[in-house]
């Protein structure tokens, strides 16, 4: 596996194999990477000839009182993973490479409508970071596919109407979750969970697993998310949105909808804010 910072060195190792018919599949990641990330690097190995991961914490993604500074970074071990999971090329850029004219001037992508319910409120310019850079990093790369987590649904959903509204020629795969055996799923933010925290945590699945089953039996949609915010609070979280949407657009379904809906949750234990979700059928 090479390892490369350099936005040139990139391109002429991807020309390279392009100029040989391979296939390219990239999974960007902000790194400290376990098995979720592993099994996205897998399903890209599956569709393509040759695989890039970027590794880059996104300061535009962060908002001022969140944990940009305190992002576990563990490039060694992220080396050693992608190498055992045979990575071809990692990507390494400085914060410079993506934002030549600074953070402060720097371009911004908004994607509208999907991109400002749920997380886009409760994160105001979160999806902005999110789209700017990975617009930055597919003009880069220029895979013919790339791949994103379903853990991160609403950002699976900006990426894809980003990708779709710049003609981008890049297919976008899912890679679903991937959960310890207690149902919490993967998250380089669960190493902030202290011992108690731990324990409560799986609980944000669990809810998630009771809201499928009360939809099933036929609870209205509003008494469904509002008993399942209460459920989290008795678990011990302050939850910012428990709800069930379209799994397609994020839409508030409407009465009677029964088929194509997810729920989505997220909540904080302690100063570690959790999300996740679940089809519902
Ligand atoms: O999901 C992530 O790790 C990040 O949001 C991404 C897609 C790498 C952009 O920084």
């Amino acid at each position: 596996m090479r390892t490369v910072a350099d936005v040139r060195a990139l391109r002429a190792s991807i020309q390279a194999w392009k100029k040989d018919g391979h296939r390219i599949g990239f999974v960007p990641t902000m790194g400290n990477l376990h098995a979720g990330h592993y099994s996205l690097v897998e399903l890209a190995r599956r569709h393509a000839d040759r695989v890039v991961v970027s590794v880059f914490v996104n300061p535009t993604q962060f908002g001022p009182n969140e944990d940009y500074t305190r992002y576990p970074r563990t490039l060694a071990e992220d080396t050693v993973g992608l190498v055992d999971h045979q990575c071809d090329l990692l990507f390494v850029p400085a914060v410079d490479a993506l934002y030549p004219c600074g953070l402060e001037h720097a371009l911004r992508v908004h994607v509208p409508e999907v991109g400002d319910t749920l997380e886009g409120e409760h994160r105001p310019g979160h999806f902005d970071g999110v789209a700017t850079v990975v617009a930055k990093l597919l003009a880069m790369v220029d895979p013919d596919l790339a791949v994103f987590g379903a853990k991160d649904w609403q950002q699976l959903l900006v990426v894809r109407r980003l990708v779709r509204e710049l003609a981008l020629p890049v297919e976008i795969l899912a890679g679903p979750i991937v959960r310890e055996a207690d149902g919490l799923a993967m998250s380089s933010r669960n190493r902030y969970l202290d011992d108690d925290q731990r324990a409560r945590a799986p609980q944000l699945h669990a809810t998630l697993e009771w809201m499928r089953e009360s939809s099933r039996e036929g609870h209205a949609r509003a008494a469904v998310e509002g008993a399942a915010m209460r459920r989290l609070e008795r678990s011990g979280f302050v939850p910012d949105y428990a709800v069930v949407r379209r799994a397609v657009d994020l839409a508030t379904p409407a009465e009677g909808e029964r088929t194509g809906l997810m729920a989505l949750v997220a909540a904080r234990l302690g100063d570690t804010r959790l999300i996740d979700n679940l089809p519902l059928d």
